[in-house]
């Protein structure tokens, strides 16, 4: 049996002697200041288009060419995180499990797959490669000193972002990246074999979701690797810039939009089924602003960028004023706006959103704590979605999208609310559940999703990575350890307070595995950590008090800015 490698993809061409694909952008990549406020991109031919072509070639050049150039990637600065402890038995058992997930495509490490259960009969596509899913997994190979099959994973899946696939003769915006892949085995003539990458962009996926947050998860990546490996040369290729680009002109494009916060459907990340988050979930926020701070950091400023580079920049401060402002509650904003007055009709009204006060649920007022805060799940006409919402609030943290007095009251009520928010198994993905009618109506009834389990209230152990290196990753690290390898590392856990296995988890969840490895090489390499989290940036407040003053003619200043935000 002969295997050839060649990935199901758009077909290279040569157009006048040119060889190109639409990915190889630098010879059809025309920018143009139009009345936008930033760069498009136009690819000639468009997406759907067939070029000009004059020939086809088979394999594809600059993958090719990339494996033949493999380096092994070893940041020298980062030779204390081989170092380091003696792993516990726990720990080489997740390391070896890691290690049999990986996905191989050519011979060469691409990914690991959702979860790797032998005894799973019905893996659904949980044997693909998820955007998502990986990142844990990247971490704990990047934190190892293992750089390759990162660099794998961003230049394969670079390849695949805009496949043209469509739902219902309908293609994804040009930029998409699918929520996951898989690796096929298609047979040719001759009893030859070829592998095939096989992207999802949400046409196979239950409830056809579409993945926004996998261009968010790609970027924060790419950043990450640069930053763990040293090898910058990956995000500087044309290639790479052009798939930020396309990333970014999706996510920057206009819209009917009002606000700065990006518009999505439902299911649109982590929680990827019905589980009332369109609109402006909180997710989907702190992902964006991470991953437009990672392309400020990573875009080659040239002629071509400066206009895209500007809009980043206008939208990172733009963001983070809305979020610090209209997410966050605390039990002063809380009684606010217990007593909001409403239907004010006016630029200066108080309550801007028009907010019934009756919408403050009863759990809230009596678990709110003294000490602390979070920010609230979504934000809608007249609609506060006043849920915790695990992963948007640890990356608001991460991200520095809230003020530095803010991430340490979203950490004083994860402490303050240790028994919900952790309980016997960390960490709820939100808090609380939905129940009875709530449930029926906004879960569409989804039997997978009741309450206290699944994306419903259930507690994800993947989540505890995102902890960061804060003094509770610790405590809520060391509760996980003594039950994720003796339950077989499920995906999620039930009950109000994650006391048992979830009813439909999967068993061996990659990154369950994945992401208590990462979490604990975080604890240990401190200075890793640091790599990867942002301080406050000063620079994007000036701008956004500036923004906010002209129309008022206040003068701009930093300590103005400090000052009013919220610091
Ligand atoms: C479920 C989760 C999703 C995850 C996928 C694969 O659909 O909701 O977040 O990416 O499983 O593990």
């Amino acid at each position: 049996m002969l295997a050839t490698c060649q990935t199901n993809k758009r077909p290279h061409y040569v157009i006048a002697g040119v060889p190109s694909n639409i990915k190889n952008f630098s010879t059809f990549v025309e920018t143009s200041v139009s009345d936008k406020n930033f760069e498009r991109i136009y690819v000639q031919g468009g997406l759907n288009v067939k070029p000009l072509a004059v020939e086809k070639i088979d394999l594809d050049e600059g993958v090719a060419k990339d494996q033949e150039d493999r380096i092994k990637v070893e940041n020298p600065e980062n030779e204390s995180v081989k170092v380091g402890k003696e792993e516990s038995e726990v720990e080489k058992e997740a390391w070896r499990l890691l290690r049999n997930a990986v996905v191989t495509y050519c011979g060469s490490p691409v990914g690991t797959v959702a979860a790797n259960d032998p005894n799973d009969k019905l893996p659904l596509n949980y044997d693909q490669v998820f955007i998502r899913d990986f990142v844990p997994s990247a971490f704990a190979f990047l934190l190892k000193g293992e750089g390759e099959i990162v660099r794998n994973f961003l230049l394969h899946t670079l390849q695949l972002q805009s496949w043209e696939k469509t739902v219902d003769c309908y293609s994804p915006g040009q930029g998409l990246m699918p929520a996951s892949f898989k690796v096929r085995t298609v047979a040719l003539d001759d009893n030859k074999f070829e592998e095939v990458l096989d992207p999802d962009f949400g046409e196979s996926a239950i409830g056809r979701v579409a993945p926004v947050d996998s261009g968010l998860w790609w970027i924060i990546l790419l950043r990450a690797y640069g930053k763990l490996t040293g090898d910058y040369a990956l995000q500087e290729r044309v290639d790479v810039q052009t798939g930020i680009k396309l990333i970014l002109n999706l996510c920057l494009s206009d819209g009917f939009d009002m606000f700065p916060s990006l518009l999505v459907t439902d299911g649109s990340c982590m929680i990827d089924r019905r589980m009332g988050i369109h609109g402006h979930p909180l997710e989907i926020q702190a992902l964006f602003y991470s991953a437009l701070r990672c392309s400020r950091e990573m875009l080659a400023l040239d002629d071509g960028s400066k206009n895209l580079v500007r809009a980043v920049n206008n939208r990172l401060s733009a963001l983070s004023f809305h979020i610090r402002e209209y997410y966050w509650v605390d039990l002063k904003k809380i009684n606010e706006i217990y007593r909001y007055k409403t239907e004010e009709y006016s630029t200066e009204a108080t309550n801007k959103f028009n907010i019934y006060p009756e919408q403050i649920s009863g759990w809230l007022m009596h678990w709110i704590p003294e000490e602390g805060g979070y920010f609230i799940g979504n934000l809608q006409p007249a609609h506060m979605d006043f849920r915790f919402f695990t992963l948007g609030n640890l990356w608001s943290i991460v991200s520095s999208l809230g003020t530095p007095k803010q991430n340490e009251g979203i950490l004083n009520l994860i402490e303050a609310k240790w028994d919900d928010l952790i309980g016997q198994m960390p960490l709820k993905i939100c808090y609380p559940a939905l129940e009875s009618e709530e449930w029926r109506i906004i879960t569409g009834s989804d039997p997978k999703n009741t309450p206290w389990s699944y994306h419903n209230g259930g507690s994800w152990p993947t989540l505890l990575w995102q902890m960061g290196r804060n003094d509770l990753a610790k405590k809520a690290i060391d509760s996980a350890e003594k039950r994720l390898h003796v339950d077989r590392w499920p995906e999620y856990y039930d009950t109000r307070n994650g006391k048992f296995i979830g009813k439909q988890a999967r068993l061996y969840q990659t990154w369950s595995i994945a992401g208590f490895l990462t979490s604990k090489m975080l604890l240990e390499n401190q200075e890793m950590a640091s790599l990867l989290f942002w301080e406050e940036d000063y620079d994007l407040l000036e701008n956004c008090v500036c923004a906010l003053s002209n129309s008022s003619r206040k003068k701009c200043s930093r300590r103005l800015a400090k000052s009013q935000i919220l610091v």
